[in-house]
């Protein structure tokens, strides 16, 4: 990649007289603000996002549910709810936070394959719209969960529809070998059994086969496989009003064409062939990941000394910061914040002060750099700082929300203090007490 092509449409980063924004505001204004690293996001990004896929959607009656673990921010779930979506949560952690931003708990979806009594309870306690079930077990959990309490809990399947998502292993969660939902005979069983359970109330059907998915063929076959249990289900007098097709719709980080989102919408309509049914979304990586960018300052610039070695750019980002490249291999820009260096085109490789040779985020990159240049990963809004860790003690970086040219900072970096502050109160009682 050089310096040539980066001017790239498809983020919310764009250069103004050679200065990387944000919207109408230079990343180094940040940086001068709130030092690096600095996790930045677009807020027009995020609502044109929603407004796309909403848009696609139109002609079908649907409700997206933001899916709370691609970015967690308190202030992003706001933004979101005020534009209409409903939630996808995977733990009470994230179900308190979209009690904390007024969320409705009506409008949560409550998905993942390890769901204790503990969140079943506070779940059911505040009323969500939806478990989606992954499990006899789980199933039967809920029953006797709602039966104590005294209530009904609203039940959609998660069914694993055994489709190919085309993606990386670690994110493909549609196929018999994935931990996800269960096959389509189980789920005929588990309905049968719940329609007979008072505490259950049948609502709809759900699957999601993987994240970061390109190609419409995997989504759509997975659709038409949940509504043939669907229409199943409506013979045997069981009726259903929603279908949840989950997430996973993919965005550009490098080369990649995503799925066109206007496309699909219109052939989801098709195959929803004028069924009584609302569709639900569970979207994160699509609505959040190219909002925004990780802001990094160069500290050490090690060049090769011989010719087989390689140009390292230490920063002081690192893999606590953003952990998709050693994780997943995964690919994110790396751009100059100042476009106009006249340093020498050379190529690096962009790794983190984290003991650790997996401690990278970007590799052979050719780059005009100068120790302390601020440099910016982009496309990290999604499973960034989510992703992030105290490794090695590093405070986890402050995020920070661009509206035009103004920025507020929506967390504030983590300091030491915050860090040990569950150790220390208790290494002091031990001292005092000698035990
Ligand atoms: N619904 C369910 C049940 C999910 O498990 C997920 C993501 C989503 C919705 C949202 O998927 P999305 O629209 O964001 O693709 N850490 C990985 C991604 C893990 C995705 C886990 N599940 C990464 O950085 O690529």
């Amino acid at each position: 990649m050089t310096l040539g092509n980066v001017e790239k449409e498809f983020t919310a980063a764009k250069y103004l007289q050679n200065e990387l924004h944000i919207e109408q505001t230079a990343l180094s204004k940040i940086a001068d603000a709130v030092g690096t690293p600095a996790y930045v996001y677009s807020k027009s990004y995020l609502t044109d996002q929603y407004n796309l896929l909403s848009e696609a959607l139109t002609s079908t009656p649907h409700q997206i549910h933001y899916s709370v673990k691609a970015n967690s921010n308190l202030a992003i779930l706001a933004l979101f709810k005020s534009l209409g979506a409903g939630f996808d949560i995977v733990s009470s952690g994230e179900l308190s936070r979209v009690l904390a931003v007024g969320g409705d708990p009506k409008s949560v979806i409550f998905s993942g394959v390890g769901k204790s009594v503990e969140e079943i309870n506070f779940a059911l306690k505040a009323g969500i719209g939806c478990f989606n079930v992954e499990s006899r077990g789980e199933l039967l959990r809920i029953m006797a969960q709602a039966d104590l309490l005294g209530c009904v809990a609203n039940v959609a399947i998660r069914v694993n529809p055994n489709v190919d998502a085309k993606t990386h292993p670690y994110i493909a969660t549609g196929l018999k070998e994935n931990k996800f939902g269960v096959t389509k005979k189980e789920a005929l069983a588990l309905y049968l059994l719940a329609a007979e359970n008072p505490y259950i109330n049948l609502t709809g059907i759900d699957c999601h086969i993987g994240s970061q998915i390109n190609e419409p063929e995997p989504l759509l076959q997975a659709l038409t496989s949940i509504l043939e249990l669907r229409d199943t289900l409506e013979k045997e007098g069981i009726s259903l009003q929603h279908v949840d097709l989950g997430g996973g719709f993919g965005v550009r980080y490098q080369d990649e064409t995503p799925l066109d989102i206007n496309d699909w919408g219109a052939s989801v309509g098709q195959i929803l062939g004028g069924r009584d049914l609302q569709l639900r979304i569970e979207p994160g990586r699509f609505l959040t990941a190219n909002a925004g960018v990780l802001l990094t300052r160069v500290e050490y610039l090690k060049v090769a000394e011989q010719p087989d070695h390689k140009n390292f750019a230490v920063v002081d980002a690192a893999m606590n910061d953003l952990l998709r490249p050693s994780l997943y291999q995964a690919w994110h820009e790396v751009l100059p914040v100042d476009k106009s260096s006249k340093e020498q085109l050379l190529e690096w490789d962009i790794v983190g002060p984290i003991c650790e040779s997996g401690d990278f985020l970007a590799k052979q990159r050719s780059l005009a750099l100068a120790e302390d240049d601020l440099v910016a990963v982009l496309s990290i809004g999604a499973y960034g700082s989510v992703l992030a860790s105290n490794y090695n003690t590093r405070g986890r970086a402050p995020e920070v929300l661009v509206d035009g040219a103004e920025f507020k900072v929506v967390r504030r970096r983590e300091t030491v203090q915050d860090q040990i502050r569950l150790e220390l109160e208790l290494e002091l009682e031990l001292r005092q007490t000698g035990h």
